[in-house]
């Protein structure tokens, strides 16, 4: 039975009970969620009242007046999303196309700057061409779809995004899992899928969202060649962030123009929202004609697109801005590891940070809210029930303050809940 009481709530317990009706499951739902709002621990949809940057104004837990917060929860690496650049180009795109396309891009929504957008996009990804989707989520769910059906076979790393996943279940694949960046395990989904009939595909993060770590593409592109088996990847949080250049998880292993098909998104790096998928021309034509997310709705609106290509050309000739990404990740996480954080592995800017309790992950993100600085609870469904951590995560716009700042502001409270476990030692 599910546990009634906020603390003890078991979400895993609500969806899988079979005696409870859906109105039954609501109403209780709901009443957890007044007790946590009372309890001030409801920490989901927190309201901000102003741009997203490196320094947020957001509503107190008690709905009270807005308080200036470092943020630090956010995927706006690179500080696009007030870039003046970008505001300009999205204005003047506003003045020449309108608000929207109104109708999808396969009848009247295409135009000039979706087109020059794609075209760049395919470059700057090493691939012949590429389509634009309305997010990262419907851009992997449409290109999934376009690829398997029944009888085909989707391979995944056991901690794929949940739209990677969405859009293999989605095409009635048969679905092969194998252990987090695990080749052996890859290798021996590949053998498994040699023996069943059908198209097969190999989907994997280029940086795990919840875990900042890159996967090593390098093994994986040669083991899917070796079987002859289709590779995407997804960089939502690879593109613009990781690499030399900001390329993206290819860059940074070496493989761009080896990977078959590559997906990303505009609401990272880019600091907007929309989504891409990059890879052959052929192929791209086959999504354009057969990825049902992409043909049964709108256009991106030429704002947007407008927006995020500016970011493309500012994120290619101001290099210094992934430069700084990285020097105030590795100033964030070795912090943190100095302090005896146990922290992810990956130098990226998600730094997980393992609480592995879920009260006192809850109890740190309520008072570092409290205290002005904004950071994310990750816990089940997003991660393992007992991996719960805090998703710490470094913009190019933090100034060596902030930095400064929330580590001592995570020093104070590690202490306090007792959560510095591993002095010293990265994991
Ligand atoms: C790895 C990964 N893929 C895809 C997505 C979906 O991207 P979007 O926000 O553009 O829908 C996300 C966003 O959370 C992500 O982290």
């Amino acid at each position: 039975m599910v546990h009634m009481d906020v603390e003890n709530f078991d979400v895993k317990a609500l969806l899988s009970d079979q005696t409870m009706s859906l109105q039954e499951k609501m109403t209780l739902f709901d009443r957890v969620i007044d007790e946590a709002r009372a309890k001030k621990i409801y920490l989901f949809f927190r309201t901000t009242t102003g741009p997203s940057e490196a320094h947020i104004n957001a509503v107190t837990l008690e709905g009270g007046r807005p308080m200036n917060m470092i943020m630090m929860a956010s995927n706006n690496y690179l500080g696009l999303t007030t870039h003046p650049e970008l505001k300009e180009r999205a204005k003047a795109a506003i003045d020449k196309w309108g608000i929207g396309m109104a109708g999808p891009c396969t009848l009247n929504g295409n135009t000039t700057l979706h087109q020059e957008f794609e075209s760049k996009l395919a470059v700057f990804k090493h691939c012949e061409a590429s389509m634009l989707f309305p997010s990262g989520y419907s851009a992997n769910i449409g290109c999934i779809t376009a690829i398997l059906g029944k009888g085909d076979v989707f391979i995944g790393d056991e901690l794929n995004h949940a739209s990677l996943i969405d859009g293999a279940r989605f095409s009635g694949a048969k679905r092969l899992v194998f252990k987090h960046s695990d080749t052996v395990d890859l290798e021996r989904c590949l053998i498994e899928a040699k023996s069943l009939p059908g198209q097969k595909l190999v989907a994997v993060d280029g940086v795990y969202s919840m875990d900042g770590e890159i996967a090593p593409l390098r093994p994986i592109v040669d083991l899917c060649k070796r079987y002859g088996v289709m590779l995407m990847v997804d960089d939502a949080h690879g593109t613009g962030a990781v690499g030399k250049t900001g390329r993206g998880s290819l860059e940074y292993c070496g493989v761009e123009g080896e990977v078959d098909i590559v997906m990303g998104t505009f609401s990272k790096a880019f600091g907007s929202f929309g989504g891409f998928v990059a890879g052959s021309k052929p192929f791209i034509n086959w999504l354009r004609h057969f990825a049902r997310a992409g043909m049964f709705t709108a256009a991106v609106a030429p704002m947007n697109v407008a927006a995020c290509l500016a970011g493309l050309e500012v994120m290619q000739s101001h290099p210094e801005l992934v430069e700084k990404l990285r020097e105030n990740a590795a100033f964030l996480r070795n912090g943190l590891i100095e302090m005896g954080y146990e922290v992810g592995r990956d130098e990226t800017a998600i730094i997980p940070v393992f609480v592995r309790d879920r009260i006192k992950a809850y109890a740190i993100v309520k008072e570092a809210y409290e205290r002005g600085l904004f950071l994310s609870l990750i816990e089940y469904p997003a991660v393992a029930p007992g991996s719960e951590r805090l998703r710490v995560t470094a913009m190019a716009t933090h100034t060596r303050e902030d930095l400064v700042t929330a580590l001592s502001m995570l020093k104070e409270l590690g202490h306090k809940y007792g959560v510095l476990v591993n002095p010293g030692k990265a994991l």
